[in-house]
């Protein structure tokens, strides 16, 4: 019979899973047997990483966005949302305040908003790579075009988070409208590694309709895809979207699918994401101390950041505040941990 014990110590030896392990894992209530995978995967991260952690400066630069994503509350549909788009002047100065507080890395992100074509989108980033040369620049900002996406890394876009959801086909047609398809997505993710990008996909732990299985279709897309970053984080339910009833993720299930990617593949660069930590209010250090190596402050003009509300109840003015970095960074010494100032590229072995 295999104990949680092997199961963990099976996954970290041989870099394999199957749904039967993944499945006890999951289900699983003896928290040492947590402890233990959580302590796998942390001494998997440091063996790459060491004891520090990347940072990066999001900036939430619109939300209108043309797409209707069930779970999203900035889908199109939803009418309450206050809809706001940041002008190119705006979004350099948050790079310049950034840069000041020690930021290398800049994620711009933002709804699929049609108003900033390519133009502006390469106009944006060339202007932040002429003022801050040592920055990497990290753009989240949907499905485009390969063409489209050339374009962006032609004008220095270093890297590209776009998560891919959900793995299962049929999964991806109950949390979206018709009109998006899981191939084209899917196509999206591969034509950004083809031209180039250190890329990032991912999906959210407990959004309806996931399964198990559905679970390890991701794991195995992402070990067939081979992402540099993966984005994991709780769904939580926003009120004015069609999922408004549905019951949120858990932080623990989060932590057990960061360590079980974590000790999969090694190298990746995994954030202890914002969602983490609205639904646990230690969800940065938990992540961390689960294998996460990457925290992604929010960098936006504060009168924006109520407004990007993607999920209800989004946290925005404690440590995972730009501004309020030191906190963070005593959080995560109280841990023994560091934050590094540097563009925090993918290490590969
Ligand atoms: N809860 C948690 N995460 C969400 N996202 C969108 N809506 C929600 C929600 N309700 C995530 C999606 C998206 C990323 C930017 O935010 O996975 O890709």
């Amino acid at each position: 019979m295999h104990t949680l014990y092997t199961i963990i110590d099976d996954i970290a030896d041989n870099g394999k899973i199957d749904v039967m392990q993944l499945d006890a894992l999951l289900k699983n209530n003896d928290r040492e047997a947590d402890g233990y995978l959580f302590f796998k995967a942390q001494k998997a991260a440091d063996r790459i990483y060491k004891n520090k952690i990347y940072i990066r400066g999001l900036i939430e630069f619109t939300n209108h966005c043309k797409n209707d994503c069930y779970y999203c509350g900035i889908r199109r549909n939803n009418f309450c949302a206050q809809r706001y788009r940041l002008s190119k002047d705006e979004i350099i100065s948050c790079t310049d305040e950034g840069y000041r507080l020690g930021f290398r890395t800049f994620v711009l992100q933002g709804g699929e908003d049609v108003f900033y074509d390519d133009d502006k989108i390469c106009d944006i980033i060339s202007e932040i790579k002429k003022n801050h040369s040592d920055c990497a620049v990290t753009l989240s900002i949907g499905e485009k075009s390969y063409a489209s996406y050339k374009m962006y890394f032609d004008a220095g876009a270093d890297r590209y988070l776009l998560r891919h959801e959900t793995a299962d086909r049929e999964h991806y047609g109950k949390l979206h409208p018709a009109e998006l398809s899981f191939e084209n997505r899917i196509r999206c993710l591969y034509d950004l590694k083809e031209i180039g990008y250190q890329v990032g996909c991912g999906f959210m732990t407990g959004s309806p309709y996931q399964t198990t299985d559905t679970i390890y279709k991701d794991i195995r897309f992402i070990c067939e895809l081979k992402p540099h970053m993966l984005g994991i984080g709780p769904f939580i339910p926003h009120h004015d979207t069609p999922f408004a009833d549905k019951s949120a993720g858990t932080a623990v299930i989060t932590l057990r699918l960061i360590a079980i990617m974590r000790l999969l593949r090694p190298c990746m660069l995994i954030p202890a994401t914002t969602a983490l930590s609205t639904i646990d209010e230690e969800g940065a250090e938990k992540g961390i101390l689960a294998g996460a190596n990457v925290v992604m402050p929010n960098l936006s003009p504060k009168d924006v950041r109520g407004k990007y509300t993607l999920y209800d109840n989004k946290i925005h003015s404690g440590s995972e505040a730009a501004e309020h970095l030191c906190l963070l960074k005593k959080k995560f010494e109280n841990i023994g941990y560091e934050i590094e100032i540097s563009r925090g590229d993918y290490k590969d072995k």
